[in-house]
């Protein structure tokens, strides 16, 4: 899909999680997704744990794209438990999650591990959704800002703009994600507008080579709402992405 394309459609990730427990159930919840008429003005992806990959591509069969929730920071090598770009990109991932504020917690990621890991995305030809949170609403600004500043740097840049490839960064307020209550749009407004201002400060603007997604709750009650916030290109779902009955909710709401 080239940067045309994803500028017309409306992003949906659906992100599993460490969910669900076993194969079937993937299986049988993937054919929810199989099973729904996508409109054309949606971009679709869904982010299953990277065991299911191979056997989800398998049965899909619709327009949904499917997508790792991260990718290891390094090329190959003696690297356990590790996943390369390589190997999603061959696994037919055209997306991954970068530092999910779950994925951060655990593994304590680095600023230079986090665009070590965009580079490995963009060199796969893997788009990367570049993930970055905030607890307090007080610093939220200042904290956004300084994630922003300490992953882009010169070799990012130009990788980005000579490739002419996206990025998308999805705004994820720690304390909304799983709580039941998103953002307002004028509080996502806000801090949407941080992150294009810092992005448009390095020039990427110019082609767009980014847009910005909202997650934290997001579900079939709010989706319309928080879809009619000025900075949001799309979205982000956790909770509602494993729940057939919100799921099949929500794509009717797109139609
Ligand atoms: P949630 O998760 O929809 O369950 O709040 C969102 C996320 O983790 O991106």
């Amino acid at each position: 899909m080239n940067n045309h394309d994803q500028h017309k459609k409306l992003f949906i990730g659906f992100n599993w999680k460490m969910n669900p427990g076993i194969i079937k159930q993937a299986q049988d919840l993937f054919q929810i997704y199989n099973d729904l008429n996508i409109t054309p003005g949606f971009l679709p992806v869904v982010f299953t744990p990277n065991i299911y990959l191979h056997s989800i591509q398998k049965i899909n069969f619709s327009d949904i794209d499917i997508g790792s929730q991260d990718i290891s920071d390094k090329e190959s090598g003696a690297y356990t438990g590790q996943i390369s770009g390589q190997m999603l990109r061959d696994a037919g991932c055209n997306y991954c999650l970068i530092n999910h504020s779950e994925s951060n917690k655990a593994y304590n990621l680095k600023p230079k591990s986090i665009r070590n890991k965009l580079i490995q995305g963009i060199r796969n030809n893997i788009i990367p959704i570049l993930c970055i949170s905030f607890y307090k609403q007080e610093t939220a600004k200042v904290d956004l800002e300084s994630q922003l500043q300490n992953i882009f740097n010169l070799e990012v840049l130009n990788l980005v703009k000579l490739q002419n490839r996206i990025i998308y960064i999805a705004l994820e307020p720690i304390l909304n994600i799983g709580s039941g209550k998103a953002l307002d749009c004028s509080d996502i407004d806000q801090y949407l507008e941080v992150i294009t201002n810092f992005m448009t400060s390095l020039e990427l603007v110019k082609q767009k080579n980014y847009l910005t997604l909202y997650g934290g709750s997001v579900n079939a009650s709010n989706i319309i709402e928080i879809g009619k916030c000025k900075l949001v290109d799309g979205f982000l779902l956790g909770g509602a992405s494993i729940d057939p009955q919100q799921v099949t909710k929500i794509f009717n709401l797109l139609k």
